[in-house]
Formats: structure tokens, C-alpha cells, sequence
């Protein structure tokens, strides 16, 4: 059985991009910053006959629950296929002026970049381990440099300091990890999961998050002819 690790997995697109895993036959660790939270999200799946999944407590923002939960992911399993990098926060949009903006970047940054970073390189022995290993960075099509200089393009005007240039800075990572990986079985790739409606943007959005999770969930799951250090949504590729 295919074993797969999803950062900030107990609620939105991790939450259903676990249940989509699951379904397919794969045994998933759901990453949870709040062991409560994760503890209802493992019973929730585990109600309707999805048993082969389990919690691990992870907030990628701080060295030593990371450190923590790789040590654990380590104890119960020898590999590890799949990692998706998901947790991800908006942040203040618009963003404060001044240092609280400043800050506001900061702390956006922590999560959606260098935590993806911080769980990635904590997990990378394990994932060597695996015979076709998959890592999803999930980014957003609102960090396409190119698309930023089309004044047609619907997200045109969604323009910041923070979420935008930290899943523009995760997208370089996904490409530098493919660089770095390129001679071995992994894909690494960035997805964006479309605009949906979770807790991120007050459930404000139309997407359905079970679509959000097929797309995902489809670059977790690559064969191996499959792409690697590129960018996709649910119409293919994206432009960096
Ligand atoms: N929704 C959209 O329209 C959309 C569009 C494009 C991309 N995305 C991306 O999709 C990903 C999932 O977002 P979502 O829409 O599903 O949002 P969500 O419902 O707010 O879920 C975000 C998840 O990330 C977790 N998280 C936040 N900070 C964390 C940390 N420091 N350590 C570990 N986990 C942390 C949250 O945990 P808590 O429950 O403890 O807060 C939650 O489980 C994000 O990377 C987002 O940028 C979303």
C-alpha cells in the first residue's frame, strides 16, 4: 500500500485531497497543527469506511514539531510515495501598512514557503525510500509572473506582498527541487487546486474542494511517464 503525508489535512482541500487518497487505496498521514482537529478528521474519514489513515501532529511553521513529526512518520513507516505540501495561509489581504505588513509577509512566508521547505527536507530520507516518490507543492495560479502582466487575466488585480509572492517563491522551490532531483524516480510538481470554497477565503468561492482534491491528487499519483518541475491547474499547464 502507497503511503502519503498531507500537511494541514484536517479541514479544506488536505482534508479532501486525504479522503481522494484513500479512496484510491492509499494509506495517508493527515498532518494537523491541532491534534484535536486531527483526531476528528481521522474519526470523520474513518465513519465512512476509510480505516487506513492516521494523525500526525505537524505545524510546519516550527523546527521541532517538524523534526517531531518526521521522527514519527519514520517509526511507523519504512517509506513514504507521497508528500503534498497544502498547508498554506492568505494571511491579511489587503495587507496593513507599514512593519504590520511587513510582518503580516513574514508570517505568510513562514508557512506557505519555508514550512513546505522544512517538511520536504525533513521528509526527503524517507521519500528516497520509495520507489516512485511524489512531492505536490500546492500553489496557486495567482503566482504565475506571466500572467501578472496580462490586464485581461481574471486575477489581474489580485496583486500583494505576501500570498502571492510566496507561492511564486514555492513554485521556484518545486522547480529547483525537480532540478535538484532529476536524475532519480521522483516528480515534483506545483498545482493549483482552482479557486474553492474553504475557511481560506471564508467559503466565499464556488469551487468544490472534492474537485480541488482530484486535481491534487492526480500529481500525487503520476505514473511514471508523468511530468516533473512544472505547473498545473485543472486545465494542464500554467505558465511560471
Ligand atoms: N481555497 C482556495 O481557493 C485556494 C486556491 C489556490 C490555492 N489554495 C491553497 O490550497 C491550500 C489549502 O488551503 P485551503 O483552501 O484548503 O485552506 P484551509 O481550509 O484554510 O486549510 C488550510 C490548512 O492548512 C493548515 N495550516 C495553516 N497553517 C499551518 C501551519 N503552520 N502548520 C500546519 N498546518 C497549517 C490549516 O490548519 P488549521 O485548521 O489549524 O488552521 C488547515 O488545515 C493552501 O496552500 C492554499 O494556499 C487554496
Amino acid at each position: 500500500m502507497k503511503k502519503a503525508l498531507i500537511t494541514g489535512a484536517n479541514k479544506g482541500i488536505g482534508f479532501e485531497t486525504a479522503r481522494h487518497l484513500l479512496q484510491q487505496g492509499y494509506f495517508v498521514y493527515l498532518g494537523s497543527r491541532n491534534p484535536s482537529l486531527g483526531a476528528d478528521a481521522i474519526a470523520a474519514l474513518k465513519a465512512e469506511g476509510l480505516a487506513s489513515c492516521d494523525v500526525i501532529e505537524l505545524d510546519v511553521t516550527d523546527a521541532l514539531s517538524v523534526e517531531k513529526a518526521a521522527q514519527t512518520v519514520a517509526a511507523k513507516t519504512a517509506t513514504l510515495d507521497v508528500l503534498i505540501n497544502n498547508a498554506g495561509i492568505l494571511g491579511q489581504f489587503p495587507a496593513p501598512a507599514g512593519e504590520d505588513g511587513v510582518l503580516n509577509t513574514q508570517q505568510v512566508f513562514a508557512t506557505n514557503y519555508l514550512g513546505a521547505i522544512r517538511i520536504t527536507t525533513a521528509l526527503l530520507p524517507l521519500l528516497q525510500k520509495a520507489a516512485q516518490p511524489r512531492i505536490v507543492n500546492v500553489s496557486s495560479e495567482v503566482a504565475s509572473l506571466t500572467l501578472h502582466q496580462d490586464p485581461a487575466w481574471m486575477y489581474y488585480a489580485f496583486k500583494d506582498a505576501a500570498y502571492v509572492p510566496s507561492k511564486t517563491a514555492l513554485n521556484l522551490y518545486t522547480m529547483m527541487l525537480a532540478f535538484q532531483l532529476k536524475d532519480t524516480a521522483f516528480k515534483v510538481n506545483s498545482v493549483c487546486p482552482g479557486y474553492t470554497r474553504t475557511a481560506l477565503n471564508n467559503f466565499t468561492a464556488d469551487g468544490d474542494p472534492a474537485d480541488a482534491a482530484r486535481i491534487v491528487a492526480r500529481y500525487a499519483m503520476l505514473d511514471e511517464e508523468g511530468p516533473t518541475g512544472q505547473f498545473f491547474n485543472a486545465a494542464g499547464a500554467l505558465p511560471w
